[in-house]
């Protein structure tokens, strides 16, 4: 069976400005990728989203589960569609750990974006602490559980799920090919069990995201259920990024 469509996607976090754009699309335009074996998302700030040329999808790094109203400094499903972007990334770790979104704000999030027509990149994964205690996939489940408690079947089917081991986000310690292999065949397995349909589980992309980069992109993305990379770091240099977009051609 041919494998899913990659999905290699730059998540700039806070970090961009004008200048990374234009080089971001100049770098790109020179990969000459196959459209049908991958799609390349940007999730750049909200301030540069219309700044981007049709090369790219676009996503948004956060927004919220409110659709419209008295919510100063907030953004929209819609305002993201109108903005143009396709994706939006809900339940980083950051915005868990850092602005307090637990897994009932996570779940609500993955709803309104799912109904609203935008694909939610779920993201999931544990802390160094919760996979020494060997509770990863107990950590997985629980983070899974609390989203399929309030949605229904045909909300999964646009979704994406992003593996990011905590432990390995901006560290430099990348998960194993082996390990994440791992992760990935037992989040998938478990949508099968649970919310959706086996037939959807095995269309579902889950993308694996922790110090991904050049170097060790081509043995991850060639894991039997690595569909492709949510990237921090090297997705601020053009070089590296293009070079793991490149690295799909290779596993
Ligand atoms: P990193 O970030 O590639 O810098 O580890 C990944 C992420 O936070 O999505």
């Amino acid at each position: 069976m041919a494998k899913r469509r990659y999905l290699i996607a730059a998540n700039w976090k806070m970090n961009g400005d004008q200048p990374l754009v234009d080089s971001m699309q100049a770098a790109i335009a020179e990969t000459g990728y196959s459209p049908d074996e991958v799609e390349v998302l940007v999730c750049p700030p909200a301030t540069l989203m219309a700044n981007f040329n049709d090369a790219v999808e676009i996503g948004g790094q956060n927004f919220s589960q409110y659709a419209s109203g008295a919510y100063t400094g907030e953004i929209s499903a819609n305002m993201l569609l109108d903005a143009g972007c396709r994706y939006v990334i809900v339940g980083h770790s950051e915005r868990r750990e850092l602005f307090a979104e637990d897994d009932s704000v996570v779940a609500q999030k993955f709803v309104a974006a799912a109904r609203a027509g935008l694909r939610p990149v779920l993201c999931i994964g544990e802390t160094l602490e919760q996979r020494e205690q060997g509770e990863t996939e107990a950590v997985l489940a629980e983070q899974l559980t609390a989203v399929a408690t309030v949605s229904e079947a045909d909300d999964w089917q646009q979704a994406v799920v992003a593996y990011e081991p905590v432990w390995a986000i901006g560290t430099g310690k990348t998960a194993t090919p082996e390990l994440a292999q791992s992760a990935h065949a037992f989040i998938r397995q478990w949508l099968a069990d649970q919310p959706v349909t086996a037939a959807v589980a095995n269309d579902l992309r889950i993308l694996y995201g922790g110090s991904m980069k050049p170097g060790n992109a081509g043995t991850l993305l060639s894991q039997k259920d690595i569909d492709g990379g949510l990237i921090g770091g090297a997705s601020l240099q053009p070089d590296d990024f293009t070079a793991i977009i490149n690295a799909v051609s290779e596993s």
